[in-house]
């Protein structure tokens, strides 16, 4: 499952420059049994299997060290947002372990840092899930892409990204917009804060719930 996510261009990239490495373990290899089985099924009786706690945390020990930061997915961890994608950005090591989702013993958080849900859906593993969270993560890393290219995304000041337009200034009858042609810089700064606010008010009002605003932005909303 990893191999796209590995192979592909900003990813791909940011490996080869020596931004990030990415290590994949097979937590199966360290089963007791001629099987190598890694779940069983429930006490208490109940459909499906569990995770057991001997294959998954005795890979854990082989690759945790002082910096590791080990994030147990799962769809009833704390859900992922761009300033945890920040926060974890700044982390050494982070060890992701992916579950193929029916169940962990319970036991096996004892071993965790943190437990993260991308959303609230159940997905068939957290595999998906590691790489949506690496993605956002490795993005953010000096190196991987353009700086300026994150400071105006969506979220990252707490509003959702203004409205973009590239050539030609007319397509189908629909100019995009003078102040873009303009070139007046402060003009265009101010034109994209407005439109940011306006397209978060309407399309994410809770993001502005107790939200502070700036003296500017508040003059941009009485306009
Ligand atoms: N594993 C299964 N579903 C998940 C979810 N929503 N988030 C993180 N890991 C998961």
């Amino acid at each position: 499952m990893f191999e796209g996510f590995l192979h592909t261009s900003i990813i791909k990239r940011a490996i080869e420059k020596g931004v990030v490495e990415v290590e994949i373990h097979d937590f199966r290899e360290f089963a007791l049994d001629r099987h190598k089985s890694v779940d069983d099924t429930p006490y208490g009786g109940g459909q499906g299997m569990v995770l057991m706690c001997q294959p998954l945390l005795d890979c854990l020990k082989t690759i945790t060290t002082d910096d590791s930061l080990v994030i147990l997915m799962s769809p009833q961890g704390q859900t992922f947002s761009q300033k945890m994608a920040v926060d974890l950005s700044n982390e050494k090591h982070i060890i992701f372990i992916c579950g193929h989702y029916e169940g962990f013993d319970e036991r096996i958080r004892d071993y965790v840092d943190m437990e993260v849900s991308i959303g609230d859906y159940v997905l068939t593993g957290g595999e998906l899930s590691s790489m949506v969270i690496s993605d956002a993560i490795i993005r953010l890393l000096h190196g991987a892409i353009r700086q300026s290219s994150h400071e105006d995304d969506s979220f990252s000041n707490g509003l959702l990204e203004y409205p973009q337009y590239t050539h030609p200034a007319e397509y189908d009858g629909t100019r995009v917009p003078e102040v873009l042609l303009s070139g007046h810089h402060e003009n265009i700064r101010k034109w994209r804060l407005k439109e940011s606010l306006r397209r978060t008010m309407i399309r994410r009002p809770d993001l502005l719930e107790g939200r502070t605003f700036t003296e500017e932005e508040l003059k941009l909303l009485e306009e």
